[in-house]
């Protein structure tokens, strides 16, 4: 296997840095298109995106999830657009400096795309210019004209569905969204309302496997990437320090300890990103919501 040398010692990538191309909106949408499933952790830091992107997972996310495992909050209403700025700004120069293809998505934090379109077009400069290559929000709804007015001005918006963390005190915890007839259906609608409005991927999270598959069929030209959404979705995505089995509280029971038979971190993503591809992970049985 080759190696390349880096910044933070080396890294073995799973293939040839010539033959990984950075990944773009249309290559993900090619791979949603032909059923390759696409692969996504999150990452807060240079060393870990440019570990993740030797591993080969193909879209990191900084996601406001730092606000629990960096930060030590509760949940992630907490988290201001300041902290997302440095830690993308930590990851894009992670990713730079090992010469990284991966896809780079930043998280809006709660409060930051409220108030309006044009508030949320400024917190999403503020994301782009730190190197995100798109910025991720959560809910339907109102946000169906955020996200349009984003994409119309050239910003690539992930929408994110079904357990929203920042709403969870609205939602009463963290539960499966989209359990009954009439609250599936209301979530089918916002999805393709997003798609509508020109969001190029969509977080399905906590919500029936039988739904996500469905969406996933039905959304045309919008990949799902699932967490605790069961296998039928274009892709999926962990939170890194569950994934190598570092929680602080209780694990949510969709998550995988990957470390447990890995060797190296980098080992743990390699068969993260194995497990994805060829359906290993999730296991169907634990997402029978
Ligand atoms: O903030 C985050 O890490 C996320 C993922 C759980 C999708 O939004």
């Amino acid at each position: 296997m080759t190696t390349t040398s880096t910044p933070y010692g080396t890294l073995s990538p799973t293939s040839t840095p010539s033959a990984r191309k950075p990944l773009s909106l249309p290559r993900l949408r090619e791979m949603h298109a032909q059923g390759e499933k696409i692969t996504m952790l999150t990452a807060y830091d240079a060393t870990f995106a440019a570990v993740a992107d030797a591993a080969g997972v193909e879209c990191i996310l900084v996601g406001d999830s730092l606000g629990m495992v960096c930060q030590g909050l509760t949940s992630t209403v907490g988290v201001t657009l300041e902290t997302m700025r440095h830690h993308t700004e930590c990851v894009a120069n992670g990713l730079r400096r090992s010469q990284g293809v991966a896809w780079l998505i930043g998280d809006l934090p709660f409060g930051s795309y409220h108030e309006s379109k044009e508030q949320a077009l400024r917190s999403a400069v503020v994301l782009m210019q730190a190197g995100a290559h798109m910025v991720k929000l959560e809910g339907g709804g109102w946000t169906v004209e955020v996200v349009r007015f984003l994409v119309e001005r050239g910003i690539p918006v992930c929408a994110h569905l079904g357990l929203t963390p920042q709403t969870v005190h609205a939602l009463g915890g963290y539960r499966v969204q989209g359990k009954t007839g009439e609250a599936a259906a209301a979530l089918k609608q916002d999805a393709h309302k997003l798609q509508d409005a020109g969001a190029a991927m969509l977080v399905l999270e906590m919500v029936p496997a039988m739904l996500a598959a469905e969406l996933t069929q039905t959304l045309t030209h919008c990949p799902t990437i699932g967490i605790g959404a069961g296998h039928g979705t274009s892709g999926q995505v962990l939170v890194l320090h569950d994934m190598l089995g570092m929680n602080l509280g209780k694990m949510p029971k969709f998550v995988r300890n990957f470390m447990q038979d890995a060797g190296s971190i980098q080992g743990a993503m390699q068969t993260y990103v194995q497990a994805v591809k060829n359906g290993n992970f999730p296991d169907n049985a634990v997402h029978a919501w």
